[in-house]
């Protein structure tokens, strides 16, 4: 077994070498890619006297962000610095880092976020308007770290950066799920690595209320188990988060999806309680009653505290999925309807949105909601966050409305990171003006947490939403998949130094599968193995609830199974190229692993009760591998197959698609590819 790891080991480092360092440019791993770069000869040996000098009055951010670089700066290089970090900055002749900045940055859309980065043989010299672009920068200058026998060094170059969107953002539902506070300060730390800017928090949920609210308390002591963010805690997190340059948005999502507060407050719904925490996942019908008074009366107050503890200018309501049946079922709803001529549940849906908009008013927010609340009638002031219809984008900025994106970015549907990095953010069709293409503000990845808990929620989100940050940041034509991937390797280690924890929590899990036995083979499968897509899980499992188990096999494995992506490269790589033989002896060496790792998998699945949904999974896996070891026999003898085997080998490929234990196998497509070459010899 440990001989076969060694072939497999081989193999991988000749393959990523081979794309890591196929041309001449240098190997930086950048991510996102900055708007311009030019590389320059010269490099900047990093030794002990190494000082910063930082120049301007901005320093309330970007000293501790600049110690925090430093550190791991420091931490990567095993430096010592002499110069004390910057507790007593050096003399300006000491210097050999100058960072310039002329002010404070606001926390709101379109603020400067842009900086320059010179770096030569003698000095490296930051430059940005606001603090927020500095910092952007120093992420950059910690990416152009590299090494060499003789030791560490910053690759001589020039780089001016600014990003493609003001509002690059990622959604943490907190509800379903709820997410202890690290979760969240370390998942900031990851956004400001990848120039994220908006952590949108959702807040209230069928499952969880998530705040402490003075004002109707009732909201979280009844609506949250017991597991809510304090007034103190959420300013801790704003505090947090501004210092790393990242606007905190709330969203508390109503008229429906509330199912929480009426557990506490049940005369605010359209149909009579009691109620209690919806435990289960989907689209309920607990909707709030939007033809009372009282109703207003309560989300003024609400709001009115909520618009205090929250300090961003925009406020996100939510507005979607209102399945309308409880407004249906309610004969005094029905009777204000005819009375207010509201001929349909859409325009009450706007009644209340246009109610509720005025209350934003009073408070100075702007708000957000879901596409749902785009309607004739609504105010274009409210911005849009598209999720579902391809067509809405369109018909939004043709309104009139600002627009933020979050569809093709649902990350917790399992789409691999090449499937939301190929979504642009304004598809490539779609004709816009320049005001029309400015009402574009953003996008958002949206974390769901329905099968998402604190202990794999890094994994759900990272390293993925590195590739996504860099299609919010980086110019639209930096669309390289294979470089996206190399550099997301790279960047993947980067963030778990930052405290993320989506690969060694992700070991912890198997070991735990396999009760602290030998991992190597569940790793080999599961590295082959991705989780169900789509909605899949909701359709095809088991009825999961908060109380359900997510630590099995399907919650261990990601989204990018890595040696199957490799494999599918190297088998697509060989038909382009059929010379390339070389190509072929990796492809066969996979398999053979893949071929033997039933014989090792099932002792352990043997004895770990949470495997054996997998176990007719893993010897799939040896099956197909076995039919592609002789295909690929076959391809390097000239060999026609005949047409039974060919029949034959196809029909178990086709029946190992059939998911099991929630995972399917990735390797399937380029195995029949390979079956199917041996018919062309
Ligand atoms: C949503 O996913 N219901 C916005």
């Amino acid at each position: 077994m440990k001989k076969t790891i060694l072939v497999f080991t081989v193999a991988a480092v000749i393959l990523f070498q081979s794309i890591a360092y196929a041309g001449n440019e240098p190997r930086i791993s950048f991510m996102p890619v900055p708007s311009h770069v030019e590389y320059t000869s010269g490099n900047f040996r990093l030794d002990e006297s190494f000082a910063v000098e930082l120049i301007g009055n901005a320093n309330v951010r970007l000293f501790p962000a600049l110690t925090r670089i430093l550190h791991r700066l420091v931490g990567r290089t095993g430096i010592f610095l002499t110069n004390d970090f910057i507790t007593h900055n050096p003399k300006p002749e000491n210097a050999t880092m100058t960072i310039s900045v002329a002010r404070a940055g606001l926390l709101s859309v379109n603020e400067d976020e842009s900086y320059s980065l010179t770096v030569t043989s003698q000095r490296i010299t930051l430059t940005a308007e606001t603090d927020l672009g500095a910092m952007h920068g120093l992420e950059t200058f910690l990416q152009l770290l590299d090494n060499d026998s003789n030791g560490y060094f910053f690759q001589g170059c020039f780089i001016r950066d600014v990003p493609r969107f003001p509002w690059r953002g990622l959604l943490i539902d907190v509800c379903r799920h709820f997410m202890p506070m690290e979760v969240l300060k370390r998942n900031i730390d990851g956004m400001a690595a990848v120039k994220l800017n908006v952590l949108h928090l959702h807040l209230s949920e069928d499952q969880g209320f998530r705040v402490e609210c003075k004002t109707f308390p009732k909201l979280h002591e009844l609506g949250s188990d017991g597991m809510y963010y304090t007034h103190e805690q959420i300013r801790e997190l704003l505090a947090y988060a501004n210092a790393r340059g990242i606007r905190v948005i709330p969203e508390f999502d109503v008229p429906s999806h509330s199912t929480s507060w009426f557990v506490g407050y049940p005369e605010l719904a359209s149909k009579p309680g009691p109620y209690a925490i919806e435990r289960h996942w989907g689209v309920y019908n607990p909707t709030i009653d939007p033809t009372k008074e009282k109703t207003y009366k309560f989300l003024d107050a609400f709001f009115k505290e909520m618009s205090g503890l929250f300090n961003d200018e925009y406020f996100h309501i939510g507005g979607d999925e209102n399945t309308g049946r409880h407004w249906d079922e309610n004969p005094d709803i029905k009777t204000f309807m005819k009375k207010n001529n509201i001929p349909n549940n859409h325009a009450l849906q706007d009644y209340f949105l246009g109610r509720v908009s005025k209350i934003f008013q009073k408070y100075h927010k702007k708000i957000v909601g879901w596409e749902e609340v785009m309607r004739q009638s609504s105010s274009t002031g409210t911005i849009i966050q598209t999720w579902r219809e391809d067509k809405v984008l369109e018909e939004a900025v043709r309104k009139g409305y600002h627009v933020i994106v979050s569809r093709g970015y649902y990350i917790d549907l399992m789409y691999s990171a090449e499937n939301h990095y190929e979504n642009d953010v304004i598809p490539k069709n779609l004709q816009l003006s320049e005001k029309e293409t400015k009402q574009i503000l953003g996008a958002e990845a949206t974390m769901w947490t329905e099968f998402v808990t604190p202990e794999n929620i890094d994994s759900r989100i990272w390293p993925r939403t590195a590739a996504i940050a860099e299609r919010f940041w980086s110019n639209d034509n930096v669309n390289d998949v294979r470089d996206m991937y190399r550099r997301l390797d790279v960047m993947s280690f980067r963030l778990e130094e930052l405290g993320l924890t989506h690969q060694k929590n992700g070991e912890m899990m198997l070991r735990r599968l396999t009760n602290n036995a030998d991992v190597a083979a569940l790793k080999t499968f599961i590295d082959v193995v991705e989780p169900l897509k789509e909605y899949q899980r909701f359709d095809k499992g088991k009825d999961f609830a908060s109380y359900s188990s997510y630590g099995r096999v399907m919650d261990a494995a990601t989204a990018d199974a890595r040696s199957a992506r490799v494999f599918s490269w190297l088998v697509n790589d060989y038909l382009a190229d059929t010379t390339k033989k070389l190509l072929l002896d990796t492809v066969a060496s996979y398999l053979k692993i893949w071929k033997q790792n039933h014989a090792e998998l099932i002792k352990t699945i043997r004895m770990s009760p949470m495997l054996q949904e997998i176990e007719s999974l893993s010897k799939d896996l040896a099956s197909v591998a076995a039919i592609g070891s002789e295909a690929v026999e076959m391809i390097r003898s000239n060999k026609r197959a005949d047409a039974h085997w060919v029949k034959n080998s196809l029909a178990t490929l086709q029946k190992a698609k059939e998911q099991r234990g929630q995972c399917e196998l990735m390797v399937l497509v380029p195995i029949e590819k390979l079956v199917t070459l041996t018919q062309i010899q």
